[in-house]
């Protein structure tokens, strides 16, 4: 008993030595407040990137190998007394370069600064820490998804916050909270895909295990829910144009991610950068304090998005001039600009406050929050914490949980006659642009924002890498480029007779944000011929796709006798793909989009009735096959009918009918039959992802309130409306009925 007790202390004593309760936070912030000169405060409200305070020509140069500037830094947080540094000058640094970098930063802050305030350092730890040599990279947010697994995604977030911390940065702009609406988006991959409730889900998970039950804990980060709000889902497609999205669908769509993770304690908001009915986020009190701090109640940080601010004048011309526009952001609410390059925000808040256009006291809230955020985070105490306490950086036990995130997101599409898992005595071709191409397996976001530089870890297994460790000599691979040539295809053609299968790895290029716009939501021509060609031959074709949104399939998906939908599985996504081409792992992985079947047919599942005629899909949302079967019987639904408070418990038999052991997930929607507001055919209301053995029944128990069933009526307000539901379960339906109104 008294070791237990003990041990229960010490692992609980590190959290207490630093962490204050509120009354003590608030206590310290309006003490050093109190002392803070105008150019202080407004110091704190700026962001600047980290080429600012580094050898090179600004704004986008730095010195290679990288180095700070020492009059630079001290320019920056002396003189402007700059609150946050950010990023990395689109490269990634080792673990130890990092630590020189952080630990010069906030030496110069805790010391020669005249308050001696730290340095709040952000950065984008979006797929596992993706800007430091040796880290632990997970699949990008679309492949997370596609694990429908809540537990794996935490412990990929828990390993980011130890990793992200490791290198002495506290604070993290990740996880993605957009829903993906909108599937030609080139930030498709960084959510968590179409569906709300998904979205909400997973985007509390990974928040949670980001932070911890502390920030403070030398093990967990603050995180930063973005990109409030809406932003994956532009008229166009295209990133960083304007959307059209009457309030109702604002609310029903895109908030319930951020209710739950504000919640759930979220440290910090950064703003979607786009336009919504024409205003900018950024200039948009009713969204941005109204909504997110009114109504949401959410007290921490807010921060614009890259030079997001001067946007609000020179991208999306509702500000005629830059001090107009950081007017219009800092009365909106915004209380960090992350600038990058410059102090001009600096010094136009400053200009502005002096003349009396924005009062002291708006300054004094932001203020407030950025130097509550510094305390909770412990950085005053331990700006950063010795390298020694984090053995586990990179190790052996992280990496198979990102070989184990891969493993289940994959998706297993089409597998005509059972073909795959392939024998162990098969002859297979691996072809294709992505099969030979680390690069392809991560996307954005890696090592670089493009993802396109050389990357470091050369020796993370391709494809071909992982297809040749099963299947030595048996493997033969020709070499073709993103852009096929005829040359190559006939390379390939010829190298299909000694083979009896063919792997053939397409998919996209990496690309990040703007560079990834498309405007054909096709693969290129000469792929689509690589394909044809190949399947001509008439040896079976497994299409393996490394792409971060559903390019169109329907030009040659019929001649493809296999299709395993990879997403971006990052470092260990090769050693993954080869498991289950080989069948040492039985997919798992389900869609969290719709693949559409033709660039014209971008309904989504959840679409009305009057869209039926339009769906035509290539594969549905939550679709994916496994080598085991499931059947589902006895879906139970303890009521008929539900009244105002009650809880409605379903409950489903599912069994494994085949004869291997595998994982399902099984799916509840439900379908409001009749609303005042025209009804989706159905939503996604809850899932579990449950494994079974062969033969193996186990009983999935649901629970569904009232509210879980409510929507935003036209007047913006959450019912649930008297009538008719449908409860969807596998193949099986069932009814039930709500007697009456209920208002929320
Ligand atoms: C712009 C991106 O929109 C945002 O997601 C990211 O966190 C910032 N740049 C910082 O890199």
């Amino acid at each position: 008993m008294f070791n237990r007790l003990m041990l229960g202390l010490a692992l609980w004593l590190p959290t207490l030595a630093y962490a204050y309760t509120d009354v003590e936070i608030d206590r310290k912030v309006e003490n050093l407040l109190a002392q803070m000169s105008l150019t202080e405060k407004i110091g704190q409200m700026t962001q600047v990137t980290l080429n600012v305070v580094s050898v090179g020509t600004l704004p986008y140069d730095m010195k290679e190998p990288h180095e700070l500037d020492e009059a630079r830094l001290k320019n920056a947080l002396v003189n402007y007394g700059v609150g946050s540094i950010f990023n990395v000058g689109d490269h990634a640094f080792s673990r130890e370069h990092w630590r020189e970098i952080i630990e010069k930063i906030q030496q110069v802050a805790t010391t020669q600064t005249r308050l001696k305030i730290p340095v709040l350092y952000g950065i984008d730890a979006v797929h596992g820490t993706n800007y430091t040599y040796d880290s632990t990279l997970f699949p990008q947010q679309i492949g997370l998804a596609a694990t429908w697994n809540p537990e794996l995604v935490a412990k990929a977030a828990a390993i980011t916050a130890y990793e992200t911390r490791a290198i002495g940065v506290p604070w993290n702009f990740s996880p993605s909270l957009d829903v993906g609406r909108n599937r030609l988006h080139s930030r498709f991959y960084e959510t968590f895909g179409e569906d709300t409730f998904l979205v909400k889900t997973l985007g509390k998970a990974m928040l949670q295990a980001y932070q911890g039950n502390d920030v403070a804990d030398k093990n967990h980060i603050a995180a930063t829910l973005k990109h409030f709000i809406a932003y994956v889902m532009p008229l166009n497609g295209i990133d960083r144009s304007s959307a059209w999205i009457p309030e109702h669908y604002l609310r029903e769509y895109f908030l319930p991610p951020f209710i739950d993770a504000i919640g759930a304690g979220a440290k910090s908001v950064m703003l979607n950068l786009s336009e919504i009915n024409g205003i900018p986020v950024h200039a948009n009190p009713q969204l941005v304090t109204d909504l997110l701090q009114h109504e949401l109640n959410f007290k921490g940080l807010i921060v614009s998005d890259w030079e997001s601010i001067r946007e609000v004048f020179y991208h999306h011309h509702v500000a005629e001039n830059d001090k107009q526009a950081v007017k219009l952001a800092i009365l909106a609410g915004v209380d960090m600009s992350m600038v990058p390059y410059s102090f001009e925000f600096a010094d136009q808040l400053q200009q502005l406050v002096k003349a009396g256009e924005i009062s002291e006291q708006r300054i004094n809230t932001s203020v407030r929050k950025i130097l509550r955020l510094k305390f909770e985070l412990g950085l005053f105490e331990h700006p950063y914490y010795p390298v020694s306490d984090y053995p586990d950086f990179g190790s052996e036990k992280f990496r198979k949980v990102s070989q184990e995130a891969a493993s289940e997101s994959i998706t297993l599409l089409k597998n005509e006659k059972n073909l795959l898992p392939l024998p162990k005595s098969a002859k297979i071709l691996v072809t294709g642009f992505t099969a030979d191409w680390i690069q392809a397996l991560n996307g954005g976001w890696t090592y670089s924002w493009q993802g396109s530089k050389p990357l470091w870890v050369t020796h993370k297994p391709t494809i071909l890498d992982a297809m040749v460790q099963k299947f030595r000599d048996q493997v033969s691979y020709v070499e073709t480029a993103y852009e096929t040539t005829p040359l190559e295809i006939q390379a390939a053609v010829k190298a299909a007779e000694d083979a009896d299968y063919i792997v053939l790895c397409l998919g996209e290029k990496p690309y990040a944000e703007n560079f990834g716009n498309v405007l054909d939501f096709g693969l290129p021509e000469s792929q689509i011929s690589l394909a044809r060609e190949l399947a001509a031959t008439g040896k079976p074709v497994i299409l393996v796709l490394a792409e971060g949104r559903p390019r169109i399939l329907s030009p040659f998906a019929e001649q493809m006798q296999a299709i395993v939908m990879a997403y971006l599985p990052s470092n260990e996504g090769g050693l993954a793909i080869a498991d289950i081409l080989a069948g040492t792992v039985n997919p798992s992985g389900k869609l969290p989009f719709t693949y559409p079947f033709g660039q014209n047919s971008l309904t989504m599942y959840d679409h009305k009735h009057s869209e039926t005629y339009a769906v035509q899909v290539q594969y549905p949302f939550g679709f994916g096959l496994s080598y085991t079967e499931f059947a589902y019987s006895n879906l139970k639904i303890d009521r008929k009918q539900l009244t105002a408070g009650d809880t409605l418990n379903i409950s489903v038999d599912v069994t494994n009918t085949g004869k291997r052991a595998g994982k399902e997930v099984v799916q509840l929607y439900i379908g409001d039959v009749f609303a005042s507001l025209a009804p989706p055919v159905k939503r996604l209301r809850g899932f579990e992802k449950i494994e079974l053995k062969p033969q193996q029944t186990k009983t999935v128990h649901f629970k569904i309130a009232v509210e879980d069933i409510a929507f935003i009526n036209a007047q913006n307000k959450k019912v649930a409306e008297k009538g008719d539901f449908e409860v969807m379960l596998g193949d099986l339906k069932g009814r039930f009925v709500l007697t009456e109104d209920v208002h929320f």
